[in-house]
């Protein structure tokens, strides 16, 4: 499916509202009014929900090639010529769950959202960034950080309003360190970032990140990514994902 690019009501105040608060102790009525929005978790899915492998929808042809090739460099950290590409396309198909999402937001988000692995030191991120209490790890808040970078470096030569720019960045930082989302449009991009792991290209490379063999990786995507996912269409394509990759895998002997 082709998503076409929204245009973005240009609301400098709204924007500048939010970093206002994000920049405080009190930091999350934006999540509060979203969890009031959305009190039903997971949250039920208004549209299609589409549980094939991945592989069969890939992300839409060419409409962000331009993005893409302003991140190659960004691309080859970490794993996210991989993760990024396969994100992308759960992000879309969860824009087909939920049609009243921005798509162009929750896209560009989940294709910039890790970009900032690149600008980080190497060497600290499976020390520090896969290991202990990762989410909570130095290198995880300069990855959000450096992330946002990316974004204000490319997007406005691509054509996005400030507006815009400032709303992705919104999203990108706090996206694995912030425990809640704070628009729907935040919460599909938390669940695009963990529904690549069950693939079986997600859990072929996660599971080396975390030093599990696949078996233990799959059971504790069972056990601790399924219940942190927000919306109803992502626990059912991760399920269904699940289920496959522990067939292929043959889980249940290799263990
Ligand atoms: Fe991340
Ligand atoms: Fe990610």
């Amino acid at each position: 499916m082709s998503t076409p690019k929204t245009p973005v009501a240009a609301d400098p105040a709204a924007g500048a509202e939010i970093r206002a608060v994000t920049d405080t102790e009190a930091a999350d009525a934006p999540a509060d009014a979203f969890a009031a929005e959305y009190s039903v978790r997971p949250i039920p899915a208004p549209g299609p929900v589409d549980t094939t492998p991945i592989s069969t929808t890939p992300a839409a042809v060419e409409e962000l090639d331009a993005l893409w090739k302003a991140v190659v460099h960004e691309t080859r950290t970490r794993g996210n010529d991989i993760h990024l590409p396969i994100s992308l396309a759960f992000a879309e198909r969860l824009c087909r769950a939920y049609p009243e999402a921005d798509a162009e937001m929750v896209r560009v988000a989940t294709l910039l959202h890790d970009t900032g692995w690149a600008h980080v030191d190497e060497s600290r991120i499976i020390s520090e960034g896969f290991a202990g209490d990762w989410r909570k790890a130095a290198i995880r808040y300069e990855h959000e950080l450096q992330g946002c970078n990316v974004a204000r470096r490319v997007l406005p030569g691509l054509g996005y309003s400030a507006a815009f720019v400032e709303r992705i960045c919104e999203i990108i930082d706090g996206h694995d360190t912030r425990p809640v989302a704070r628009s729907l449009e935040d919460a599909l991009m938390r669940d695009a970032d963990r529904l690549w792991r069950f693939d079986q290209a997600g859990i072929a490379l996660a599971s080396s990140w975390f030093a599990m063999d696949p078996a233990t990786y799959t059971d504790r995507l069972a056990t601790e990514i399924v219940p942190e996912l927000i919306t109803q269409a992502a626990v059912d394509m991760a399920t269904a994902d699940l289920n496959r990759s522990n067939a292929l895998l043959k889980t249940g002997v290799i263990r």
